[in-house]
C-alpha cells in the first residue's frame, strides 16, 4: 500500500476513535533507514497541527551504553537486537499504556555521541498519542513480544532496498563514519539486523511502502 500522509493521518483517527478515552499507541517499525524516525515526525507534526498531543517515544532510546557493550563483547553489532534493553523498553511502555498521572520520561539516542541519554523526552499525562518507531516491535520472542501487545497497531515501512541503503550509508557518513567504515557497517551490520527486521513484516497490522 503506497498511503498518502493524509490517509495515515485517517487511518490513526480511525484508532483514536476506536480507543475511545484510551490512548492510541502506535509501533512504526522497518529496515534501518527506511524513514520511521522521519515518518514519526511528520506524523506528529499533523497530528499536533490538528491538536492532538502527540509524542515520539524512540526505541532508539533503549541502545545499551557503550561501556556495556563494551563488557558484553556487543560494540562491535550495534544496532543488533541483542544490543537494546528489551525489557526495558517494553517495561516504559507500559508506563504509557497505563496513562498515569506523573510524566514519564523516555530516553533519547543522540546520533552525535553515539549514546542513548536518558530522561530526554517528557511525556505528560495528556499526551492523546504515542508514536513509537524501531527495528524489533514485531519480533515474536521476549521480551519483544510484550511490545506489539502493548501498541494499538505496527505499521511495516517498507523502501526500495537500493535507496533504503544509499540513504542509510549517507546517514552514517553525515555523523561521522568514515565512507569505507560506513559501506561495511551497512553490508555487515545493518543488513544482518535488516533480514531479521523483514521477516516479521507478515505480523504488521499495515505495510506502508515509502518513497
Ligand atoms: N523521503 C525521504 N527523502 C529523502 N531522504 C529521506 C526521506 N525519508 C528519510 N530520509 C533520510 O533517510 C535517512 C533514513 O531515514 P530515517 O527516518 O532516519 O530512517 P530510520 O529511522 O528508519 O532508520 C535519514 O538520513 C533521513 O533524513
Ligand atoms: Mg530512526
Amino acid at each position: 500500500m503506497r498511503p498518502t500522509l493524509p490517509e495515515l493521518l485517517e487511518r490513526i483517527r480511525a484508532l483514536r476513535a476506536k480507543a475511545g478515552n484510551a490512548r492510541v499507541l502506535l509501533g512504526l517499525v522497518g529496515e534501518p533507514g527506511s524513514g520511521k524516525s522521519t515518518l514519526a515526525t511528520s506524523l506528529r507534526h499533523a497530528l499536533e497541527a490538528d491538536g492532538i498531543p502527540t509524542a515520539i517515544v524512540p526505541m532508539d532510546g533503549f541502545h545499551l551504553a557503550n561501556r556495556e557493550l563494551q563488557r558484553l563483547g556487543r560494540a562491535g553489532r550495534k544496532g543488533a537486537i541483542d544490543t537494546f534493553d528489551g525489557w526495558g523498553y517494553a517495561a516504559l511502555l507500559e508506563r504509557l499504556r497505563a496513562r498515569a498521572d506523573e510524566v514519564v520520561y523516555a530516553p533519547a539516542y543522540e546520533r552525535a555521541i553515539e549514546e542513548s541519554v536518558g530522561s530526554a523526552i517528557p511525556v505528560p499525562p495528556e499526551v492523546e498519542v504515542i508514536l513509537t518507531e524501531g527495528n524489533y516491535l514485531l519480533i515474536p520472542d521476549e521480551p519483544w513480544n510484550r511490545v506489539a501487545a502493548l501498541l494499538d497497531e505496527v505499521w511495516f515501512l517498507g523502501l526500495d532496498p537500493e535507496v533504503r541503503r544509499a540513504r542509510l550509508l549517507a546517514r552514517h557518513v553525515e555523523f561521522g563514519k568514515p565512507p569505507q567504515t560506513a559501506q561495511a557497517w551497512v553490508e555487515t551490520v545493518d543488513e544482518a539486523n535488516a533480514a531479521l527486521i523483514a521477516a516479521t513484516s507478515t505480523r504488521a497490522d499495515l505495510v506502508v511502502t515509502l518513497d
